[in-house]
């Protein structure tokens, strides 16, 4: 089955070299199709040149975060939602790739969604893991949370709660990172997307609560208990000696690309 992998990206100094890293794990994943969702109002040269180079296949989508909905200079990372619009955006395109092609072409091999997000660290085992998804299957995230890992707790090979140390009792207490959703379920439920207004840490509970139960859940990466991806985030590079150089005229070239 082919994975569709969504990836919401924005306009930054470090983009260039996540979508690198990023592209460089794809390019050991078989039937892969990769899915970039650019958060601008149009698709931007660096990301266009970067996909065109990649050797990956791909699809190269845009959708801007409106305004009011996107964290402004000075805000706490975590107060506003991130990537809800680019991943629904993403999800329309499949839908209607899988419309005109009729139920037949691309539904039709069981094809699996993973929303990787362009700054974490996936290991190759995690795209195995995921590739026969029935509904929806979970694993845990390593470096989330303020903890180590989170997971789903399993037992006689069913999800029963989640180890987790943030308010257990929402719907789904799991990072975006630790599932992936068959395309067949997506499509059996048009409504299912992100709610960009969710509150914070029920962004994934938006998604997942109307798709399955947590009795339904897969649990991946035997049993829940490896750790096959990372949340890992990278930090804001400091500028302060290229600000200084600007200005005495001696900033670093604008011509070359970062
Ligand atoms: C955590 C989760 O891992 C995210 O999947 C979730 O979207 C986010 O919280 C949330 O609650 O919204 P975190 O590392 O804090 O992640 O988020 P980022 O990695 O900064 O952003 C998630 C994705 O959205 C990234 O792929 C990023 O490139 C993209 N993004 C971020 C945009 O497209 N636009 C932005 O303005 C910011
Ligand atoms: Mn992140």
């Amino acid at each position: 089955p082919t994975i569709y992998v969504i990836t919401p990206t924005y306009a930054r100094l470090v983009q260039k070299a996540e979508l690198t890293r990023l592209s460089h794990t794809f390019l050991h994943v078989p039937h892969l199709h990769w899915i970039v969702v650019e958060d601008s109002p149009s698709p931007t040269q660096l990301v266009t040149n970067f996909l065109a180079m990649s050797g990956l296949t791909y699809t190269h989508l845009h959708m801007l975060t409106p305004k009011d909905r996107k964290l402004q200079e000075g805000d706490p990372h975590w107060l506003k939602p991130r990537g809800a619009e680019q991943r629904n955006e993403g999800l329309r395109w499949l839908r209607e790739k899988a419309a005109a092609d009729g139920g037949k072409g691309l539904a039709f091999d069981n094809a699996v969604i993973y929303f990787a997000d362009d700054d974490n660290t996936y290991s190759l085992q995690l795209f195995e893991e995921m590739r026969y998804t029935k509904k929806v299957s979970v694993w845990p995230v390593g470096l989330v949370g303020a903890m180590k890992f989170e997971r789903p707790v399993v037992e006689n090979g069913k999800v029963v709660r989640f180890h987790t140390g943030w308010r257990p009792n929402r719907p789904f207490p799991i990072d975006m990172a630790g599932f992936a959703v068959s395309l067949n379920l997506v499509l059996a439920n048009p409504e299912a997307c992100f709610d960009g207004n969710a509150e914070m840490g029920f962004l994934e509970s938006s998604f997942l609560q109307n798709l399955v139960t947590m009795e339904e859940l897969q649990p991946k990466a035997d049993m829940c208990t490896k750790v096959l991806v990372w949340h890992t985030r990278t930090e804001k590079p400091k500028m302060k000696r290229e600000e200084a150089l600007l200005k005495q005229g001696l900033g670093s070239d604008p011509n070359v690309e970062v």
